[in-house]
């Protein structure tokens, strides 16, 4: 067993001089599970925009969620449900990514070398993936965090409350901006990858996709610092359907 663990180190082949399935397979399982996320988050950030319509309208939102239309009143469990799924693929995607990380200070001065004398454009790219990841490690897990242990303050003035009063708005201005570079660099790796589209039209299209997902992040991030601010005597208190037009 040992001696199978050895060979393979040093022959990069296994007894039966094989090269291992594995990187292969991690490689596939980054890109299953990456592409999974992205999907996830341009769904995300169109329906947290619904702020942009109105109160009411994302209140509705937010009931459809928690399944008001089969469980009276709606059950905010579904969301700690959700929000416990798709924290494990996030925790899967960047316990595999890690392994591209640099492992030293002396690897990550030869990356730099590469990047400042060849200005590679791929070499870049791999730059922006690996800062914006090392980010979300944080503001994403803490996102998640919140979102499966109190699923019930979720609304026009829960989530307001938690942007402005309670400061959020600080990590989510950083996450929305790493999470739309990370994923439209990652679609565009992928599209490249298993070549549903030629590099021109691809670069063209993810470049439409990031400044359309940034107007809209960034414009509902304001409308809940604005809610957020008009609702700070009132911390805390429940939005019901209607509030706005009184
Ligand atoms: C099922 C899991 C998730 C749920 C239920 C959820 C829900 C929400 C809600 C309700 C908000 C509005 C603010 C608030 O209430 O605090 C929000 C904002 C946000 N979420 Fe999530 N989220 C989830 C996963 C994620 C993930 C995985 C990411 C990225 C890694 C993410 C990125 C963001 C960003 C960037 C904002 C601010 C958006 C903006 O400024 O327009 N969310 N999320």
């Amino acid at each position: 067993m040992d001696r199978d663990n050895v060979i393979e180190l040093l022959t990069k082949k296994d007894s039966d001089k094989k090269k291992s399935r594995i990187p292969a397979r991690l490689d596939f399982l980054q890109s299953a599970t990456g592409l999974i996320l992205a999907l996830f988050i341009s769904f995300h950030l169109i329906f947290e925009s619904s702020i942009l319509l109105g109160k009411d309208a994302m209140y509705h939102l937010t009931k459809a969620f928690e399944l008001d239309f089969i469980i009276e009143g709606g059950e905010p469990l579904v969301i700690s449900v959700l929000a416990f799924i798709v924290f494990i693929i996030f925790i899967s995607h960047a316990f595999i990514a890690m392994r591209k990380f640099p492992a030293s200070y002396r690897e990550f001065k030869s990356y730099q070398t590469h990047r400042k004398i060849l200005n590679h454009e791929d070499t870049n790219l791999w730059f922006i993936q690996i800062t914006t990841g090392f980010m979300m490690f944080f503001l994403g897990s803490i996102h998640l965090y919140i979102m499966m242990t109190q699923p019930e303050h979720i609304g026009p003035f829960a989530s307001s409350d938690r942007v402005y009063s309670d400061v959020m708005w600080p990590a989510y201005l950083m996450l929305l901006i790493s999470v739309i570079l990370h994923a439209g660099v990652g679609l565009y790796r992928l599209i490249i990858k298993w070549g549903w589209l030629d590099r021109f039209k691809s670069k063209k299209i993810i470049k439409v996709a990031i400044i359309f997902y940034l107007i809209i992040g960034l414009f509902s991030l304001m409308s809940y610092i604005k809610i957020g601010y008009e609702h700070r005597d009132n911390y805390g208190q429940k939005y019901h359907l209607g509030m706005e037009q009184k």
